[in-house]
């Protein structure tokens, strides 16, 4: 019997979808609709005052949350429209005429997040990217061979967005601190899935977003700053909510807030926060550590029937190196996405990489049994056809 299945009856969506794409956008929670009425409520009935009922304070409230499943103390984590700015707003607390100046970042990484490293070099930052020889595993290797006494950060992502390899963060922060430098841990395709002890492991910087494996939605990224760096991260992209005192409305130069607030900028994106809430919460509840017994049950699953069915699997096998996700080489891949997608079975398609099949802890086993079926129907009746060169929907 499994015990998690009982959270299926709080998502919509399951009842009439396989739902198998939560590497891209974890379902909805019925809470998420519930968080967002609280928030409408409060701004239609408390009008300004919203804002010191709860609005005002959501970027700390939620970061809490946050903190709690990376394991990290209150106050350390400030909440982020996105990943993507909020890795601009740590690049932007690094010294362009100090004496380190090189970022060593994996060339396959998400390339949101490459576009805003390699546009440091415009201040004078060396930036590296560490290419993997197939374009498809992480070049653990290279990576550590490029951190020397020159790098300022190493960024790197918990879980590699294509194939779901997780990456050996052990052995890239032994050898960062020990040539002195910080590392940024993007957590996004591991956050909710595959467990990350920020203090344990001694991280820098973390960062993630809510979209996916947390079932939070957009607009709710997090940033994370292991508290005893905070007091010298002082970034250039700010603003007011990253002030000691914002309401006193100082005049520059900036006075930093002491904890993670540092790291805000102006007003916050409130109303994704409140929708958040209920799958940040669900996901502290459940205890990341038993969604990933039980998502190293399916993907193990997913493997053998992949396998048995002759397609071949682009993830790493062995259960420890693999996330949430099971990538397969499938024939016509985004033509048989958009046809599975018409059957409503969600799944997505990556090029180079494969089809990304993600079971989480709503995933009935017989799903993925009903996968495959329906794969071997479409290949087998070619009613991927009338999808072929439509391009990817997402
Ligand atoms: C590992 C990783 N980092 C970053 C991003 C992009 O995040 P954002 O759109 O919040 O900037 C994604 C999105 O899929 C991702 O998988």
């Amino acid at each position: 019997m499994d015990d998690l299945l009982r959270w299926r009856a709080q998502f919509p969506i399951l009842e009439k979808a396989v739902y198998l794409i939560s590497h891209s956008l974890g379902a909805m929670p019925k809470g998420a609709a519930e968080g967002l009425r609280e928030f409408g409520e409060l701004w239609g009935t408390r009008g300004v005052r919203a804002w010191s009922e709860g609005w005002w304070e959501s970027p700390r409230v939620s970061g809490d949350r946050i903190a709690r499943i990376l394991g990290a103390p209150p106050g350390s984590v400030a909440m982020q429209p996105n990943v993507s700015s909020a890795q601009a707003i740590v690049a932007s607390s690094f010294d362009p005429g100090g004496p380190r100046r090189r970022f060593v970042l994996c060339a396959e990484d998400f390339p949101s997040v490459l576009y805003v490293w390699e546009r440091q070099r415009r201040l004078g930052f060396e930036v590296v990217l560490v290419p993997a020889r197939d374009g498809l595993s992480i070049p653990l290797e290279g990576i550590l061979d490029a951190i020397d006494e020159r790098t300022a950060l190493v960024a790197v992502s918990q879980v590699f967005y294509k194939t779901a390899e997780v990456l050996d963060l052990a052995r890239v922060v032994e050898k960062a601190h020990r040539a002195g430098a910080l590392v940024l841990v993007d957590a996004y395709q591991g956050i909710g899935t595959v467990p990350l002890d920020v203090g344990a492991l001694r991280l820098d910087f973390v960062v993630g977003g809510s979209v996916k494996w947390l079932c939070g939605g957009p607009g709710a990224a997090y940033l994370y700053v292991r508290p005893d760096r905070l007091p010298n991260v002082e970034p250039r992209i700010t603003g007011w909510a990253a002030h000691a005192r914002p309401f006193a409305f100082e005049g520059p130069p900036i006075d930093y807030a002491p904890d993670a607030r540092r790291m805000l900028t102006g007003t916050p994106a409130v109303p994704a926060l409140y929708a958040a809430r209920a799958g940040h919460e669900m996901v502290a509840e459940i205890g990341v550590q038993r969604i990933r017994e039980k998502s190293l049950r399916q993907t193990a699953r997913l493997v053998a029937l992949a396998e048995e069915r002759g397609h071949r699997v682009v993830s790493p096998r062995e259960p420890a190196r693999r996330g949430g996700s099971v990538t397969i080489d499938l024939p016509h891949g985004d033509a048989l996405v958009a046809a599975l997608g018409a059957r409503e079975i969600l799944v997505d398609y990556r090029p180079g990489a494969g089809v990304r099949v993600s079971p989480h802890f709503y995933t009935k086993d017989e799903e993925l049994d009903l996968f495959f079926e329906e794969v071997a129907r479409i290949l087998e009746t070619k009613a991927w056809a009338p999808f072929a060169g439509r391009g990817a929907a997402h």
